[in-house]
C-alpha cells in the first residue's frame, strides 16, 4: 500500500543530509537508488493499467535488489538479452514472468535461453526477424513465441531510441500476419509486439496512438482472419512496448499515466476476450528513483565560462555525451571556500541556498569535450568540495557505465525502507585489468 504516491520525485525532494551522509560513507562517484520509489513507480503503473500485463524493461537498471523489488510488486520481466534472462532468474522470476526479446541474437544468447527454456517451458521469445525464427527452431525450440513488428511509426526523446519504424526492429507490418502464420506452424504463438521508442513525451502520444491501433488491427485479423483459408491464431497479448517518458526538466510537468493508459485502451479496441494488453516500461519504473553523487574537485573560471570540474563523467552517466540529455544538478553544498587554501582547511561555504546561483559547465574527468554533466547551467555557485546530485540517473545510468579511460565504475547503494546497501562495490583498479590477467594465465600458465 503506497500512502502519497506523487507521479514524479525531483532532484529537490532527496533528503540533501542524507544523500551528503551517504558520500561520505562510501565515496563518489555514487549513485543511489531508493527502493521504495521503485515499489512507488510499480504501483501507479499497475494501478493505471489494472488489467494489462506490465513487464519491467530489465535494461534500464539491472540491480539484484531492483530487480527483486519489482518482482515483488508483480511486474514480469521483459529481457534484452541472455545476461538480462540470467540476471532475472537469479532475481527471482519464473519462467511463466520471463520475455526474451531478440534482437538480432548471438548465437550463444540463443544456445542459452533455448536451454533455460527446457527447464521453463513457460518463458517467452519475442523474434522480429524470420531467421531468428529459423535460428530457435535449429535448437529444437518449440516454445511460445511473440512476434515483433515495425509498426511502420516511432517516438521517443532522441532518434538514437526511436525504434518503430527503424527497419532493425521486427518484421515489416506489412508481412507482420503472414510471418506470424508461419511461425504459428513451428511454434505456440502466443503475441505480437511493437515498441516505439523510449522516453515519449506527452506531445507524441499520437504516434503511440497509432502504434496501438495498428497493432490491435493486426492482432483482430490474427484471431479472426479476413483470408478464410488463414488459420485463426489463438493470441493471448497484444504488447505494445513501453517508453512512457518521464520528466528531466524540474520545470516539466508528469506524464500523465492514466491518459497514456485510457488512450492505449481506446486505440487497441476492441480486443477479443482473453487477448490481454501488455506494456514494459523501463524508465518509468526507475528513472527518479536514482540520483548520481559527485564530488566537485576542481573550479576554474575562464573569459568564456567557469568550469566546475567533477569526479563523475561520461563513463558513469553517458546520457549527456550520448544525446544530449538533461539531467538536472542539485547542489548539495559541503564544500569549502575557495580562498580557503589547498587541503580544505578553508572555511566552510555557505549552505548552498544562500549562494548566488552562476552559469557552468560541469565537466568529468574524461579526455573528450563531449564530456560535460550540462552547459552553461545556473548552479548554486559551487565550490571545491561541494556534492552535487545528479537527478534522474536511475535508468539506464550505471547500465551504461563504462570503463573507458580506465576508470573503474563507480559503487551503487539501494535504500530500502530507509537502509542505505551497498548494491553494487566500486570497481577498483585490479579490476581493470582481471580479464587481461587471466587470459595471460590461460596462456602462460599461473605466474
Ligand atoms: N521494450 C523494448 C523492446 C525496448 O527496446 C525498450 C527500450 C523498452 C521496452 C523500455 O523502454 P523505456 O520504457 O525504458 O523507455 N539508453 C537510452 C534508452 C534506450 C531504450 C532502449 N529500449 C536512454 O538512456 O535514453
Amino acid at each position: 500500500p503506497v500512502g502519497e504516491n506523487p507521479p514524479v520525485r525531483r532532484v529537490s525532494d532527496w533528503d540533501a543530509a542524507r544523500l551528503r551522509d551517504l558520500a561520505t560513507e562510501h565515496g563518489t562517484p555514487l549513485y543511489v537508488q531508493d527502493l521504495d520509489r521503485v515499489r512507488e513507480n510499480c504501483e501507479r503503473l499497475l494501478a493505471a493499467f489494472p488489467d494489462a500485463d506490465v513487464r519491467y524493461a530489465v535494461k534500464a537498471h539491472t540491480g539484484r535488489a531492483v530487480l527483486e523489488a519489482v518482482r515483488d510488486a508483480g511486474l514480469d520481466a521483459e529481457c534484452a538479452s541472455a545476461g538480462e534472462v540470467d540476471r532475472a532468474l537469479a532475481a527471482g522470476f519464473d519462467g511463466s514472468r520471463l520475455h526474451y526479446t531478440a534482437v538480432n541474437p548471438p548465437a550463444r544468447d540463443l544456445d542459452y535461453v533455448a536451454e533455460v527454456a527446457e527447464a521453463n517451458p513457460d518463458l517467452t521469445v519475442t523474434a522480429g526477424a524470420v531467421d531468428t525464427l529459423d535460428r530457435l527452431a535449429e535448437r529444437g525450440y518449440d516454445g511460445r513465441v511473440c512476434v515483433r513488428v515495425n509498426p511502420g511509426v516511432g517516438a521517443g526523446h532522441h532518434e538514437k531510441v526511436t525504434t518503430g519504424g527503424a527497419a532493425k526492429f521486427g518484421v515489416p507490418h506489412d508481412r507482420a500476419a503472414a510471418v506470424a502464420r508461419e511461425a504459428a506452424e513451428r511454434f505456440d504463438v502466443v503475441g505480437i509486439h511493437a515498441h516505439a521508442g523510449s522516453g515519449i513525451d506527452p506531445d507524441q502520444l499520437d504516434s503511440h496512438r497509432e502504434l496501438v491501433a495498428r497493432m490491435g488491427e493486426l492482432a483482430r485479423d490474427l484471431i479472426d482472419p479476413s483470408d478464410r483459408d488463414a488459420d485463426p491464431i489463438d493470441l493471448e497479448y497484444v504488447d505494445v512496448g513501453g517508453g512512457f517518458g518521464v520528466p528531466y526538466e524540474e520545470a516539466a510537468p508528469p506524464l500523465d499515466l492514466s491518459a497514456v493508459a485510457e488512450a492505449t485502451r481506446e486505440a487497441v479496441a476492441p480486443l477479443p476476450a482473453g487477448v490481454d494488453l501488455a506494456v514494459e516500461p523501463g524508465r518509468y519504473v526507475v528513472a527518479d528513483a536514482g540520483v548520481l553523487l559527485t564530488r566537485v574537485n576542481t573550479v576554474k573560471p575562464t573569459p568564456d565560462e567557469t568550469v566546475v570540474g567533477v569526479d563523475a563523467g561520461m563513463t558513469d552517466l553517458l546520457r549527456p555525451a550520448m544525446y544530449d540529455a538533461y539531467h538536472p544538478i542539485r547542489n548539495l553544498g559541503g564544500g569549502r571556500d575557495r580562498d580557503g587554501g589547498e587541503g580544505g582547511d578553508g572555511t566552510a561555504a555557505p549552505a548552498p541556498a544562500e549562494r548566488e546561483a552562476t552559469p557552468v559547465t560541469v565537466a568529468g574527468p574524461i579526455c573528450e569535450t563531449g564530456d560535460a554533466l550540462c552547459r552553461n547551467r545556473a548552479l548554486a555557485d559551487p565550490v571545491r568540495g561541494d556534492l552535487l546530485a545528479v537527478g534522474v540517473a536511475g535508468a539506464y545510468g550505471y547500465e551504461m557505465a563504462s570503463q573507458y579511460n580506465s576508470r573503474p565504475r563507480p559503487a551503487e547503494v539501494a535504500l530500502d525502507d530507509g537502509t542505505a546497501t551497498t548494491a553494487r562495490r566500486r570497481e577498483t583498479l585490479g579490476d581493470l585489468t582481471v580479464v587481461e590477467r587471466e587470459a595471460a594465465t590461460d596462456r602462460d600458465g599461473p605466474a
